[in-house]
């Protein structure tokens, strides 16, 4: 298994571009099983997640061709129905293909997700919705087996304990585009990646309005067809981006930075003092180029995690590892999974001094953080690890960097190309660490676009 060492100390400048987001690529993958014809997506990221749900679709009887950041699938074998655990269990964001192959062709068994390193994930609310369409459901040896001859539109309340479910209203939107009548869905995710899949959906011959609100009409139709679309930004790489120049006391411009919805976040690190700002007021709003310094050690901060547009869950680790070096403390609360604190152990390791509380962690900052061998748990949290290894003084060797390769595209080439001073390394080889590999991120614009194809 991969690990990264990295010599802490470094400043970062310089200029990247920020990739597709990985959050909206999996369920706008999962919507081209509703397709009579090739759907094509443009500005794909290239992680180990969007490769796992390639092959899953492939199993799924879709032809997937994937070239430079864009991937093209086209249904051939509309038989297979069968989402098998060997996959999910990988991925739980496979689940959102349940939905548009029950819509489509009216049968799915998907595997059952379990929970992950931040505690239970249930699917409760995805069945609520799709038994509200008319489907029946049951579960059986792991697997949820969900039949329909056609879904019917209804009125759907999917908000749960902790608010609506992304992924979940990314499922019942999509069966409800060939439903017949009308489905409308209160308290539905309102997310950049939901009102992406629903222009996605649009453009194939969908009729969605309200995507982005919690309130999403759709009027069923009887066949969608294919369209050609670009992926949005990454807005959770490009906060952590931002997050690692403000760490690093760095100077980053960030092109095609999601400004826009990332308006929570900007907000926390210009309260504590990072300098956040954009350097075209011309471009659009949530494709932009912005400036990240910060040269002065930061104020603390308080941060309650919230469904969109709050502060992101999405980012509540990586922002932890900024606040263990602001002057005073920092109060953190998070709100969408109580138990995502994995990374509170192994910041501790690095001299971090951070009091935890239930779904609270009060975060006493410190002078500086020392390089420690930390595992990475999962995704946010290694990138975290990351960020703290960063500014750490001496060596921090984060191991089990597989979970970063799910989220962040390259992360050492990105990081080292604005000067840090990372070397993945794989222990097992046995053999000398190669040196750090410097690369030089393109900088160019992609403008966004979503044409219907038929
Ligand atoms: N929930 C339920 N019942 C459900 C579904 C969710 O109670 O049926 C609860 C969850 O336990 C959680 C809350 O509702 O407390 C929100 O979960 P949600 O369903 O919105 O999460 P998700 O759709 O499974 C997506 C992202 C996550 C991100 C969350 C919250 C993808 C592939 N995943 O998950 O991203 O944390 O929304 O914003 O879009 C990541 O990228 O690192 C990541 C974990």
């Amino acid at each position: 298994m991969d690990e990264f060492r990295i010599q802490g100390g470094t400043r970062l400048a310089g200029r990247i571009r920020i990739d597709g987001s990985k959050n909206a690529s999996l369920p706008l993958t999962a919507a081209a099983l509703l397709a009579g014809e090739p759907v094509t997506l443009r500005n794909v990221p290239d992680l180990s997640d969007i490769s796992n749900l390639a092959h899953l679709m492939g199993e799924l009887g879709c032809r997937v061709d994937r070239g430079e950041g864009t991937m093209t699938i086209e249904e051939v074998d509309p038989s297979c129905t069968h989402a098998r655990y060997e996959i999910v269990s990988t991925m739980r964001a496979s689940i959102c293909v349940l939905g548009p192959l029950l819509a489509k062709r009216k049968q799915a068994r998907v595997a059952m997700p379990g929970g992950c390193a931040f505690g239970a994930r249930p699917v409760d609310l995805h069945l609520r919705g799709l038994r509200a369409l008319g489907a029946q459901i049951e579960l059986s040896g792991g697997d949820i087996i969900a039949k329909a001859d056609r879904l019917k539109g209804a009125t759907i309340f999917l908000g749960g304990p902790f608010g609506s479910t992304v992924l979940g209203t990314a499922n019942v939107m999509s069966a409800a585009t060939l439903a017949e009548g009308r489905t409308i869905i209160e308290s539905a995710a309102c997310e950049p990646e939901i009102a992406d899949v629903a222009r996605l959906l649009n453009a194939m011959g969908a009729k969605i309005s309200g995507a982005g609100s919690p309130r999403i009409t759709i009027d069923g139709v009887e066949e969608l067809g294919g369209a050609d679309h670009i992926v949005i930004p990454d807005r959770i790489v490009a906060a952590t981006y931002a997050v690692a120049a403000a760490i690093t006391n760095g100077d980053v411009t960030l092109e095609y930075f999601p400004h826009d919805c990332l308006l929570a976040p900007i907000d926390l690190l210009q309260n504590v003092g990072v300098n956040v700002n954009r350097l075209d007021m011309s471009e659009e709003p949530t494709r932009c180029t912005v400036q990240v310094t910060s040269e002065r050690r930061l104020k603390p901060g308080v941060i309650s995690t919230q469904p969109y547009p709050g502060f992101p869950t999405d980012l509540q680790a990586q922002m932890m590892a900024l606040l263990c070096l602001a002057d005073g403390n920092s109060i953190i609360t998070e709100k969408i999974f109580p138990e995502r604190f994995m990374h509170v152990a192994e910041l501790t390791r690095m001299g971090a001094q951070l009091i935890r509380q239930g779904p609270t962690v009060m975060v006493q900052g410190v002078r500086r953080l020392f390089g420690a061998p930390v595992m990475a748990s999962d995704l946010r949290a290694s990138a975290c690890l990351v960020l703290a290894g960063m500014v750490a003084e001496g060596e921090t060797i984060v191991s089990r960097v597989y979970h970063l390769d799910r989220g962040y595209a390259r992360m050492e080439e990105v990081l080292n190309s604005l000067g840090a001073n990372i070397q993945r390394f794989n222990p097992e080889r046995k053999h000398e660490p190669e040196p750090p590999v410097i690369t030089t991120v393109p900088a160019a614009k992609a403008k966004p676009s979503t044409v219907a194809t038929k």
